[in-house]
């Protein structure tokens, strides 16, 4: 008698803690989309002996997609403004949603929910945003047009229009990164009307000689969303050279220039064999002291 009472205790005990615990292993949803695309949102379980009741998404408060598998239809949705719910694509914990607007951002929720009598609970949740992509690529305005000479300061400013979020902006020169010491800090302008945003950076820095190439500074500017979005524009400005580096026939490219778009004759210039120059000079001068 009281082997069979211990064996209904540990029975109980097994039930309540095995057989009842239905756990979400797997949540993922976008975290980056932009308005008028579309994901996936996918939400995976181990029952380890129970059986799922119902599964259930939610954004912030509102449920939108209802699957218990007992009943027919197994799926159900409901309608939302911020997105399209595809329900023959979706199944079980898969849910595709489309078209989705600035607005369907937030917290997304899947709830799965175990049998009768416990009806045990696992919820996970994760956030996605959604970007109003810049109306254009960023622009790049100088503080002076050129032409630049060597030394001077040079300012440049970059601007991304109307998105929101803001993208984050980066600066190139010559297609290398730039020393974050030039650029100043990203400041953003809101319209009160549209609620977009407008970023502006500035690039502030000394021109020296090895940054002109064929007698040009090449400015780039990006735009981007991480794994989302990525665009640039760029702009070349004309450098006044002093004359041992200035227009050389036989040693520096010739150069014609029209617009953004630019040719050179593939010289080398002056300036890469310079250190050469010095340092024969310098072994030439140990020699003679
Ligand atoms: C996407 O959503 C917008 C805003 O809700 C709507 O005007 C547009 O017709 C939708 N497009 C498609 C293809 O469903
Ligand atoms: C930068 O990259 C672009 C595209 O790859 C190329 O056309 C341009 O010549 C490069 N500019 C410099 C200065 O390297
Ligand atoms: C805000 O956006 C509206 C609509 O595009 C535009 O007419 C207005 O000039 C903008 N306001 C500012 C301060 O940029």
């Amino acid at each position: 008698m009281s082997f069979s009472l211990t064996s209904l205790f540990l029975h109980l005990l097994f039930l309540q803690g095995v057989s009842l615990a239905i756990r979400i292993s797997q949540l993922e949803v976008p975290t980056l989309l932009a308005v008028g695309e579309g994901g996936w949102l996918v939400c995976d379980w181990d029952d380890e002996g129970d059986h799922v009741y119902s599964l259930k998404w939610y954004l912030g408060i509102d449920e939108f997609y209802r699957w218990t598998p007992l009943e027919t239809p197994s799926v159900k949705t409901f309608p939302m403004q911020h997105f399209r719910v595809d329900t023959r694509a979706s199944q079980r914990g898969r849910v595709r949603i489309h078209n989705v607007t600035v607005n369907a951002g937030g917290n997304y929720q899947c709830e799965v929910s175990g049998e009768a009598p416990v009806f045990k609970t696992s919820v996970k949740s994760s956030i996605m945003t959604v970007v109003d992509l810049p109306d254009e690529r960023p622009t790049i305005t100088g503080e002076e047009e050129g032409p630049f000479k060597l030394q001077q300061q040079v300012t440049f400013t970059c601007f991304s229009q109307n998105a929101r979020p803001a993208p984050s902006l980066s600066f190139y020169i010559n297609n290398q990164t730039v020393d974050p010491s030039w650029e100043e800090g990203v400041l953003v302008h809101v319209n009160k009307t549209t609620t977009l945003e407008t970023a502006f950076k500035t690039l502030r820095f000394h021109l020296r000689p090895n940054m002109v190439h064929m007698g040009v500074l090449q400015v780039k500017c990006a735009a981007s969303y991480p794994e989302l979005y990525w665009e640039s524009s760029e702009r070349v400005f004309t450098v006044d050279l002093p004359y041992n580096h200035a227009y050389q026939p036989d040693s520096q490219g010739f150069m014609t220039h029209s617009g953004d778009n630019f040719r050179a004759t593939p010289h080398t210039p002056l300036i890469y064999s310079l250190p050469l120059v010095l340092s024969i000079l310098f072994s030439y001068s140990l020699y003679h002291c």
